[in-house]
């Protein structure tokens, strides 16, 4: 709706009142009804189950609007960032909301190389936890415990939690490609300063102590380029959980530790884990994709098309166009086919001629192709939503910072409906 045409209050008539509710319009001309007096001038509250219509907070970070499919960081598209930015660049952009000079980012490259290891007492938490723990689990655990080694500094930040954010940025990695190697067995390999963002992380992953790795830089740049389609995603669960941490004081590293924990589930992040899995099955013929796409229809099948559908997005998420493109890219830089692939593009070519997906504009969202990258890139499947993690790091710290900035910020602390037992007297337990 554009600004002159939209109302500068909303009218509220409710039993014998009648109230003009301030109207807020933002940068780009979403429209929302200020409601905090709403209990205090009604005594009513609103209902919004999952708060799909209900503003949390203003934001400067990143705009989505899921009808036309744009995304954008602090006003960069997403896909001239894909094609032009790095990831490292990306996370300066969001903390900053501004793209760095030469200069800065070189320093803030410096900043992140020398904060990528591990305090060697750390290490010990892994080998605490079996072999077969999820990876998710770890990592929530080792960034939360990430605090004890930074006490001073938590909770009262000298430095506006500058130093607290560059550790989470640059010790992500290593805490994943641990928890990896953690659960093969292998020793952990320490980063290295010599290396890119990316390019380490391969490192740490594939490398081992007994001959020298190189990365290879089409994966590097792969790698790359999905960190910075899963950089930030405005109010997502994963943020919105972050957020609500971080509003009762809790330090940066619990806050995203929350994160992690929110983003692990198969509706949110755990969805590219889930996606991969899916098109193995069809793969090894458990069933054809018109039976499972059949079976995706129906409520009570327990299956979804995993990787379809968003909260916000009812037309293409763009970083599945850029994803879809990517993977036949980085396949064919690498000579390889992969049937995933073109298992994924069936069902998507289905899902797009199939009223039932159509009418309920479900699309091919960011976990749809992501995993094929991932797996091209070696990645093991229980891996996938990890390396979510890392690329939406620099969103989730820029948030809380937000957050922390925000004059209007209060502690989270939604209501409800009550629609349980009136009062009633307590009986003795003979006479029940
Ligand atoms: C991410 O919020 C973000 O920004 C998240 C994210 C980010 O970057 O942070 O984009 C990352 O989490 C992407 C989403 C990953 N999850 C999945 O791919 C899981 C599969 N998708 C869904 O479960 C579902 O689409 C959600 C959870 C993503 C969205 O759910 P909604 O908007 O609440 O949709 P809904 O559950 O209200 O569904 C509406 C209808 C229902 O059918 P009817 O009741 O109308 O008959 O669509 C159906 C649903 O059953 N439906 C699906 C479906 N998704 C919704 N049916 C089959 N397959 C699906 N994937």
């Amino acid at each position: 709706m554009n600004q002159e045409a939209t109302p500068k209050t909303a009218k509220l008539s409710f039993g014998d009142k009648v109230l003009d509710l301030p109207v807020m319009v933002g940068s780009e001309g979403e429209v929302a009804i200020d409601i905090r007096q709403l209990r205090a001038k009604t005594g009513a509250i609103t209902y919004d189950p999952g708060l799909g219509n209900t503003g949390s907070c203003t934001s400067k970070i990143t705009f989505l609007d899921g009808e036309q499919g744009i995304l954008r960081y602090s006003g960069y598209s997403i896909e001239d960032l894909a094609k032009q930015s790095s990831f490292v660049e990306v996370m300066w952009l969001l903390l900053h909301q501004q793209l760095p000079s030469a200069a800065q980012l070189a320093q803030f490259t410096q900043e992140i190389t020398y904060h990528t290891m591990l305090h060697e007492d750390l290490k010990h938490l892994f080998s605490s936890l079996p072999k077969t723990g999820h990876p998710m689990a770890v990592c929530a655990a080792a960034v939360g415990a990430l605090s004890t080694f930074y006490q001073k500094n938590v909770g009262s930040p000298a430095d506006n939690n500058w130093g607290d954010s560059v550790r989470l940025l640059a010790k992500m990695p290593t805490i994943a490609a641990y928890s990896y190697k953690h659960g093969i067995g292998q020793p952990f390999m320490y980063p290295r300063n010599d290396l890119g963002y990316a390019a380490n992380i391969l490192h740490m992953m594939f490398g081992t102590p007994c001959e020298r790795y190189e990365p290879n830089p089409v994966l590097a740049r792969a790698l790359d380029l999905l960190l910075i389609l899963h950089a930030d995603h405005e109010q997502n669960c994963s943020t919105s959980t972050v957020r609500t941490v971080g509003s009762s004081g809790a330090n940066l590293f619990a806050s995203v530790s929350a994160g992690i924990s929110a983003l692990w589930g198969p509706l949110h992040g755990g969805a590219n884990q889930e996606v991969i899995e899916m098109l193995m099955s069809i793969r090894d013929g458990k069933r054809s994709a018109v039976e499972f796409m059949d079976l995706a229809k129906k409520k009570d099948s327990g299956v979804r098309l995993m990787g379809f559908g968003h909260r916000v997005y009812k037309n293409f998420d763009p970083r599945a166009l850029i994803l879809k493109k990517a993977c036949d890219d980085v396949l064919g830089q690498l000579g390889r086919q992969d049937p995933l692939l073109d298992i994924a593009k069936e069902l998507e070519q289905i899902a797009l001629h199939d009223d039932y997906f159509v009418s309920r504009k479900l699309y091919p969202n960011v976990d749809f192709y992501s995993g094929i990258i991932y797996k091209a890139l070696g990645i093991p499947v229980e891996m996938f939503t990890v390396f979510f993690a890392i690329g939406r790091m620099p969103g989730w710290i820029a948030q809380w910072l937000e957050y922390k900035k925000d004059p209007e910020a209060k502690i989270t602390r939604p209501r409800q409906v009550f629609v349980g037992a009136n009062q009633r007297a307590y009986r003795a337990v003979e006479t029940r």
